[in-house]
């Protein structure tokens, strides 16, 4: 079974495991035992990313799948981001805690959708979020995180159309930066990030006053935003829009005392081991990713001892997503980890 859809699935998480020290070490031992390196996003629970040997961003945990001399990368974050890592490294035996962990981002545009709107748009260039299945990056000239979009938007020549998938804010926020008009953006969203909306926003921003703005450009909330700078209800140079990786360099500049931050709320964990000075406050503290959460130290456990659950991409969508990833991986800054 494949968790390529997440709507019709029981999404129970596996359960009954403290993550205490003793957990700790087995999951280490495990994983030693196995060559697998231990990879986690950034909206992980606290103890999967405190355990994990590299925590960061899409963009850059990519780039470190590919790079690992690991013949085992144990994804601890949801089913896209396992399957590029296994069409970067079709050798490696890749695994995923739980296989029914989703994303509502990739549910909103299939393959066959992806394909009926190129036939509409003879010669456009398909840029797709990394946020989509293996078979819509199968129908991709370039994918792009939310840490590069804004690159390899810029690195198509600016006569031809591009064709941006799925996610509308992350899109209109590139089409903002871009400037560029024969941009067309699919209407897809994140059910988490689209909920952290406008009014929830300004009435943060209202009763902190000094506080930094750090929004995810999947947000519900980036337009009402740069809305609040642009009418100046906000300074400008404190609201920022930016990846999860980059929220984190940009904790470790800012002078800012307090934060809010618009994103799913495991990256506050990540924030506040970046910058333990600062006061970090969600804007909505009710954007917790379910799919995310099902990687729990139960989950994890279970991967090492019995190897599953396992990623496999066919040869032929893998290698018709390859290119597309691989140029999505060499376009932009470093993307952000530890
Ligand atoms: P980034 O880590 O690229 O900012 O992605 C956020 C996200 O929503 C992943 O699902
Ligand atoms: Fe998908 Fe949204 Fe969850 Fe990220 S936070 S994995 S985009 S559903």
């Amino acid at each position: 079974m494949v968790a390529t859809t997440t709507t019709d699935l029981d999404l129970t998480p596996y359960g009954g495991v403290t993550p205490d020290a003793a957990w700790r070490e087995e999951v280490l031992r495990l994983a030693e035992e196995r060559d697998a390196v231990l990879l986690a996003h950034n909206y992980q629970l606290p103890e999967i990313q405190d355990v994990a040997h590299h925590t960061g961003d899409s963009l850059a945990l990519s780039r470190i799948a590919a790079s690992s001399t690991a013949s085992t990368i144990v994804f601890c974050g949801v089913h896209f981001m396992a399957e590029t890592a296994k069409i970067l490294s079709p050798e490696k035996t890749v695994l995923i805690p739980d296989e029914r962990a989703g994303c509502s981002l990739a549910d909103s545009i299939t393959a066959e959708q992806l394909r009926e709107w190129k036939a509409q748009h003879p010669g456009a260039v398909v840029v797709s979020y990394v946020n989509t299945t293996a078979a819509v990056k199968a129908e991709t000239d370039v994918c792009c995180t939310s840490s590069n979009a804004v690159d390899v938007v810029r690195s198509i020549p600016e006569d031809r159309e591009v064709l941006f998938c799925p996610d509308q804010f992350l899109g209109a926020h590139v089409k903002r930066v871009t400037g560029r008009e024969n941009l067309h953006i699919w209407a897809g969203e994140c059910h988490v990030h689209a909920g952290i909306n406008g009014p929830e926003l300004a009435e943060k921003a209202a009763a902190n006053p000094d506080a930094d703005l750090f929004i995810h450009p999947e947000c519900g909330c980036a337009t009402s935003a740069l809305y609040l700078a642009g009418e100046g209800a906000v300074p400008a140079d404190q609201v920022k829009i930016l990846s999860t990786g980059d929220m984190l360099t940009a904790a470790r500049s800012t002078n800012a005392s307090s934060v809010l931050v618009a994103t799913e709320v495991g990256m506050l964990h990540q924030l506040r081991r970046a910058a333990p000075e600062i006061d970090f406050r969600a804007v909505n503290d009710r954007a917790s990713c379910r799919y995310m959460k099902m990687i729990t130290p139960a989950a994890l456990l279970r991967c090492l001892r019995e190897g599953l659950d396992e990623v496999t991409v066919d040869q032929e969508t893998a290698e018709r997503g390859r290119d597309a990833v691989r140029r999505m991986i060499a376009i932009g800054q470093p993307g952000g980890g530890e």
